[in-house]
């Protein structure tokens, strides 16, 4: 098995890149060559067999850094297979309608795109490392607070795009 992964990551306050930087590693461990990259920084995915795209939830949708990182690539991303991940708060509860909340933030950016692996992932929110706006609107909502990740879940998800090399 050889093929080169690309992971393509936004994040605001960190801890979705920190799930990026995770997949690279644990895919490097099983002896695979993966690469983590702000998605803004990515222009190139020609060189890669499969491209993880990966954002954070904000109200609803995807970073626009994503977005425009699939904009950007689209002709290429087309002819690739692509796998998708979105973190937010709202999959704490892992439910079928909870998913897809998450599902809808990314149908922009993917409406030409259709993934082979979709993955949906509970982030982290620490309330005194967000902006004060930010702040002010997540308590407004009484958005749990802490770091609901799920490695285990991450890592299982991650190892299962070994089979579309
Ligand atoms: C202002 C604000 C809005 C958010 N909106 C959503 C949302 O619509 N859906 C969701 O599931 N999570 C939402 N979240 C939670 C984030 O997606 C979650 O904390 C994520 O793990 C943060 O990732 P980051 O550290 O990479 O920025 C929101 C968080 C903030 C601060």
């Amino acid at each position: 098995m050889s093929g080169r992964i690309l992971i393509a990551c936004a994040t605001k306050y960190g801890s979705t890149y920190e799930i990026a930087e995770f997949m690279g590693d644990e895919l490097k461990k099983t002896g695979l060559s993966a690469d983590v990259y702000a998605a803004k920084d990515v222009n190139d995915v020609s060189g890669y067999n499969i491209i993880v795209i990966g954002s954070p939830v904000y109200a609803g949708k995807w970073l626009p850094e994503v977005t425009n990182m699939v904009k950007r690539n689209l002709a290429v991303l087309k002819e690739k297979k692509v796998a998708v991940f979105s973190a937010g708060i709202s999959v704490k509860d892992d439910t079928p309608e909870n998913r897809d909340k998450l599902k809808e933030a990314s149908e922009e950016a993917l409406r030409e795109i259709k993934p082979v692996l979709e993955g949906f992932f509970a982030g982290k929110m620490t309330y005194r490392e967000l902006s004060l706006p930010h702040k002010i609107i997540v308590k407004a909502v009484k958005a749990p607070e802490g770091d609901f990740r799920n490695w285990r879940k991450i890592r299982d998800w991650t190892l299962s795009l070994a089979e579309y090399l």
